[in-house]
């Protein structure tokens, strides 16, 4: 047998190793949300849907005991080394307070955060599960290097493109506006996908050349015959599903649903997705305010895509919640991290603002995470988005309040 060839690997100073398996403290139990009305109840009805206050690797530390191979789907949207402290403002005072901080000294020590996290977090994945990061132009070569070497190169089953457009990109000397995201797709096997349309409706005053309509006016669509044999094209004639071209080709009709005015094509989504907004073109009712918040219709593609209800959905970098909502309002399980207080009161308000709002525990995870890990505190070097303070200016009235009826956060402008 020929050794197998060692995967290509993605090397920097001071790379951390997997941490070992251990036995972290016990996350603390804040609460159980909605508050039941019998607190029996709570203790009774476990269901598995948690959020997790701290740093994510403490998270993962703990379900790496928990629920070993038992999410079906893993949705990371990290910082991505922006150099930016995001904040938001506070309503009613309209102060800004930091959500987060994305500066980092360089970028060994942001993939020295990221590694352990992604190598923990595929120990996770159900044979079939699927892991999804969203990441940008300047990372996600860096993250599929990442990704090739804990999962192996055969693990990746899309990159998938969101160009959110619209945005007024800003434009930089000599090179095309950057306007999308990048989503890497891995699995280390066979995961159940479900194929996306995106219905287009045609007036029928005006259809495209490619859409007909017969004798008893239904619209259809054709394609070639392909590999139908002489008998299943007898049987599709007598369907009435054979259309003839001029010159006696035969093809294949698709009939498509119509109303009045309208006809309906489904169109199968590819891996270039140019229909999804970005936040500031979502309405109003669903930003929550939280910097770098992501579209729910991007999450329940996703969702609907890779998972099926009754499924465990988990975000470790959840910022205002976006996948935990989609995946409640999907049916699924779900499971939730972050470390920023504002971003847990913001999703613990979406979450309960929500009609399909099912129980939840929220824990508190004690351990601050190791220094070499955080991000620096100094004045970041990139440009910086005209509302922000100095980096070193830490507003006073940051605490988290855990209190899901706390005010929304003022809506903000940003994506980063
Ligand atoms: C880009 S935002 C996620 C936004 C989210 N997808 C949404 O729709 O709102 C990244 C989040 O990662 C969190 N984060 C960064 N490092 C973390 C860590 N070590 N542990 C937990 N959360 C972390 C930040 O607080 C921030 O909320």
């Amino acid at each position: 047998m020929p050794a197998k060839t060692p995967p290509i690997t993605l090397l920097w100073p001071n790379k951390p190793s997997l941490p070992p398996p251990s036995n972290p403290p016990d996350p603390q139990h804040l609460g159980t949300f909605p508050t039941p009305s019998d607190p029996s109840e709570a203790s009774l009805h476990t269901p598995p849907n948690a959020l997790y206050h701290g740093d994510n690797l403490l998270a993962l530390q703990h379900l790496r005991c928990s629920h070993a191979q038992q999410i079906d789907l893993i949705y990371l949207d990290p910082p991505f080394a922006t150099g930016r402290i995001f904040r938001t403002r506070q309503t009613p005072s309209n102060s800004p307070i930091t959500a987060y901080r994305d500066t980092w000294s360089d970028k060994a020590q942001f993939l020295s955060m990221l590694y352990p996290r992604l190598c923990c977090i595929t120990e996770l994945l159900s044979p079939h599960g699927v892991l999804i990061v969203h990441t940008d132009t300047r990372f996600s070569s860096y993250v599929a290097t990442l990704l090739f070497e804990i999962m192996g190169e055969e693990s990746l089953q899309n990159e998938i493109i969101w160009s959110y457009g619209g945005r007024g990109a800003k434009a930089h000397a000599g090179q095309f506006p950057r306007n999308h995201d990048t989503l890497l797709v891995f699995s280390k096997g066979t995961p159940t996908y479900h194929r996306q349309d995106r219905i287009l409706r045609h007036p029928k005053a005006q259809l495209p050349k490619h859409i007909l309509i017969d004798e008893q006016g239904h619209p259809f669509k054709t394609s070639p015959r392909g590999d139908y044999t002489d008998q299943s094209i007898d049987r599709l004639a007598l369907e009435g599903r054979i259309y003839y071209t001029r010159n006696r080709q035969i093809r294949i009709k698709y009939f498509l649903e119509h109303d009045k005015h309208h006809v309906l094509e489904p169109k199968h989504i590819g891996d270039v997705w140019d229909d999804i907004p970005d936040m500031m073109h979502c309405p109003r009712t669903e930003r929550s305010g939280y910097p770098t918040q992501k579209p729910l219709a991007l999450l329940e593609r996703l969702l609907r895509s890779w998972s099926n209800e009754g499924d465990t959905v988990a975000d470790l970098f959840c910022g205002s919640g976006t996948t935990l909502l989609a995946a409640q309002r999907l049916k699924r399980r779900w499971i939730g991290a972050d470390q920023s207080d504002i971003a847990i009161q913001t999703t613990q308000h979406r979450l309960l603002q929500d009609p399909t709002c099912p129980t939840f525990h929220l824990y508190r995870l004690n351990e601050a995470a190791t220094p070499h890990e955080q991000p620096t505190h100094e004045q970041p070097t990139h440009e910086q988005p005209t509302h922000e303070q100095p980096s070193h200016e830490q507003p006073t009235h940051e605490q988290p309040s855990h209190d899901p009826s706390a005010p929304p956060l003022s809506s903000t402008k940003r994506k980063r």
